[in-house]
């Protein structure tokens, strides 16, 4: 009884700025659920007061935040270096305060496609080779050596502006000149040949919940479920949860969505992502991943006892 009344104090933000999305819905939902007040909220709204006694963070009706716990299901589309920063920002002072999932430094790793892979491969986990130059010789070399090779933004999501070069493409020289033009560095990475499908495993703490297949509309080699990949069933096995699992915990997240590809000799990581959608893993298998990661916050604010 003691504890039920606790739990019902409990203001838990969630970060979105979709309210209509599948997973932020689904995180209000299950707050809701286990008694705690959901309070949802967009970074983009909130200010961040210097000039009182104390720090304050507050939103657009001038009230301070007074929250338990944050849940973070997205942190939107920043145009510039200091929107995104202040965001991050924000989310690091509010760690001070109260558990934040998954952490602001976890969120970054995760969606740095250059600095996540350094984590992996320091993990040791199984990467395709990948290169990340500004230097058009480094580039052409790299490119005759992996002969087919996928080049991604750094810090791209949804299969955004990824564009598959091949060795032999007598166009290669101006293609990349015209990549490095527009972004300024190359990430540069072998193309595993696959069954046209890659594989999104999902953790939750040290557990993988379940996994689908996203497999790729003809013609295209991107499976995201944003590009038309659709998702099937996919029976996890103990490979794909090592995997998963130590790609989450290399980022330091408290739960990801990691994206494996089956290559000729075996698995790759992909990457892990810190704020995955938990849409295509309920339609496919009927799993409610946010269930999970509801209960994992609550009892690490019963543990912390911020
Ligand atoms: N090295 C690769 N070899 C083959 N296919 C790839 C490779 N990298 C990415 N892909 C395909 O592109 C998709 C998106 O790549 P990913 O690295 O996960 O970036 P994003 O953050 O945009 O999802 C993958 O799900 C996979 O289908
Ligand atoms: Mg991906």
């Amino acid at each position: 009884m003691q504890n039920q009344k606790n739990k019902k104090a409990l203001k838990i933000g969630v970060v979105l700025t979709d309210p209509e999305d599948w997973t932020a819905r689904a995180f209000i939902n299950n707050i809701d659920k286990r008694g705690a007040t959901p309070v949802p909220l967009n970074l983009s709204a909130l200010s961040a007061s210097l000039s009182t006694a104390d720090f304050s963070i507050f939103d657009i009706d001038s009230k301070d935040l007074e929250l338990d716990a944050l849940l973070v299901r997205d942190v939107g589309i920043s145009f510039s270096l200091e929107t995104i920063s202040f965001k991050f920002d924000l989310l690091r002072q509010l760690e001070h305060s109260m558990p934040v999932m998954n952490r602001p430094t976890a969120i970054q790793n995760a969606a740095n496609k250059f600095f996540s892979f350094y984590l992996f491969k320091h993990a040791h986990l199984p990467i395709p080779r990948t290169m990340i130059t500004a230097e058009l010789e480094v580039a052409l070399k790299t490119i005759e050596t992996f002969e087919s090779a996928v080049v991604k933004p750094i810090f791209g999501s949804q299969g955004k502006g990824i564009t598959k070069l091949e060795s032999s493409q007598p166009d290669l020289k101006l293609k990349l000149t015209e990549l490095l033009t527009e972004r300024g560095v190359l990430y540069l990475q072998e193309f595993v040949p696959n069954p046209g499908r890659d594989i999104r495993v999902f953790v939750v703490g040290e557990e993988a919940l379940g996994a689908i297949y996203r497999v790729s509309i003809s013609g295209s080699f991107v499976s995201n479920l944003s590009q038309g990949g659709r998702p099937v069933r996919c029976e996890l096995t103990d490979e794909m949860e090592e995997l998963a699992i130590w790609a989450t915990k290399a980022v330091g997240a408290d739960f990801a969505g990691v994206d494996l590809i089956e290559g000729e000799e075996g698995l790759f990581v992909l990457e892990a992502n810190g704020t995955p959608s938990g849409k295509g893993i309920n339609q496919a298998c009927g799993i409610d991943v946010t269930e999970r990661i509801v209960e994992l916050l609550l009892e690490r604010v019963g543990e912390t006892g911020f």
